[in-house]
């Protein structure tokens, strides 16, 4: 089983050169499921469809709520989005959440990747909560030149030579359980892979410097250092856009739906004497900028690397005013992630991709790695 891929060569979407096949990607976050299905031309990766369906109403709650679904509605729900979306591909990779995750890197002794094989799972154990046999193990050794940079001392004495590790680890239920999901909707997907890895593949440019990636989602928010191209770090804040939307309910004594027309209509832009809106929103948003960029100062001051990019993705992003607000928190460039950058798509299209493109980046991420494996 791998539950990541590192060859990020979706990064360019001009590698595909064999079988006309089309594959599913397919995202099942906690307000919303997405799905894309790509095709190849003439090594390209073409989109042939795409759809998002809001879970709320399955749950009984409003669309945009998080949810926790049971297995056989939430099977039902992938179909009801893949025939509505009209997808008529059986190849997919699935996305499972961070929040399934237990993503690590650790330092072992550079002794080779066929002695690590049987080192990694032990020391592994004091970073994973429950039993080993009770998880399904990846890990990778992170390239060595990135390992040389964070750790100068290492690379001097050759002798004490560490290897950095990239871990992650899924429980065997929750394996089982996406399984199931996936029989109802009758579809065998190829792998199921962390969302963060999908977003990373979909995301990022041809750039090595260190960026720090997040995923504004309805429940939480996602952030991710990857460094030239490899992820180091990956936290969750239990706070996500719909917060906002929460907020904005509560203080104003609005209903929700009302309250999410606001936060989309407003998002942080003052306007006029119409201020409340946005004041609301900012102490949000403030809060999650504020955590992430703790974590940005953290990552700079342990492995002295300047982390000069932020890269915006996920549902929340669409909040108008978000961009400028980041900027000032983080003091450094902010820029929207564009997944569908990768993929050619008809023209008629393109604006209309350019803004539902960053709530896509997993479903995207994880059709490139399905589309690669088909080359
Ligand atoms: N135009 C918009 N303006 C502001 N916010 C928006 C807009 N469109 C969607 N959102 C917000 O984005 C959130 C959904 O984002 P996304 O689809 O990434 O979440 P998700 O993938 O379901 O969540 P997660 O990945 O955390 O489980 C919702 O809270 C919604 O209110
Ligand atoms: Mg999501």
């Amino acid at each position: 089983m791998s539950l990541f891929s590192d060859k990020l060569k979706g990064l360019t979407s001009d590698i595909f050169s064999k079988k006309e096949k089309s594959v599913l990607g397919i995202d099942i976050s906690s307000s919303t499921i997405k799905v894309v299905q790509l095709g190849r031309s003439k090594g390209k990766a073409v989109l042939e469809t795409y759809g998002e369906l809001a879970l709320g109403p399955y749950a009984g709650v409003d669309a945009g709520r998080a949810t926790s679904l049971p297995t056989q509605k939430l099977g039902e729900a992938v179909a009801d989005l893949i025939r509505e979306a009209k997808g008529t591909a059986t190849a997919c990779g699935v996305a499972m959440p961070l929040s399934a995750s237990l993503i690590n890197v650790i330092e072992m002794p550079d002794v080779g990747e066929d002695k690590l094989k049987s080192m990694v799972p032990i020391e592994v154990r004091k970073y994973i909560p429950v039993a080993i046999s009770e998880v399904v193990l990846d890990w990778r050794v992170v390239p060595r030149i990135l390992a040389d940079t964070a750790r100068p001392d290492a690379a001097a004495d050759e002798k004490n030579r560490k290897a950095e590790v990239l871990t992650v680890a899924v429980h065997k239920d929750t394996l089982t359980r996406y399984h199931e999901v996936m029989k109802v909707a009758n579809l065998v997907p190829s792998f199921y892979e962390i969302e963060v890895f999908s977003t990373i593949r979909a995301s990022l440019e041809e750039d090595l410097s260190p960026t720090m990636i997040m995923g504004l989602g309805a429940g939480s928010t996602k952030v991710y250092i990857v460094d030239r191209k490899v992820l180091r770090e990956s936290h969750i804040i239990n706070r996500g856009s719909q917060e906002i939307t929460l907020a904005i309910s509560r203080a104003m004594g609005v209903t929700e739906v009302r309250a999410e027309e606001l936060k989309r209509t407003y998002g942080v832009v003052k306007q006029g004497t119409d201020t409340d809106v946005a004041e609301i929103a900012s102490l949000v948003l403030d809060s999650i900028f504020t955590e992430s960029r703790h974590i940005m100062e953290s990552y700079q001051k342990k492995h002295s690397r300047n982390i000069g990019k932020v890269l915006l993705t996920g549902g929340g992003i669409m909040l108008p005013g978000i961009v400028e607000r980041a900027k000032t928190v983080f003091q450094t460039d902010v820029s929207i992630a564009d997944p569908f950058r990768k993929v050619e798509a008809p023209a008629f299209l393109d604006n209309v991709l350019k803004s539902v493109g960053p709530d896509f980046d997993v479903a995207i991420g994880v059709a490139l790695r399905r589309l690669e494996e088909e080359a």
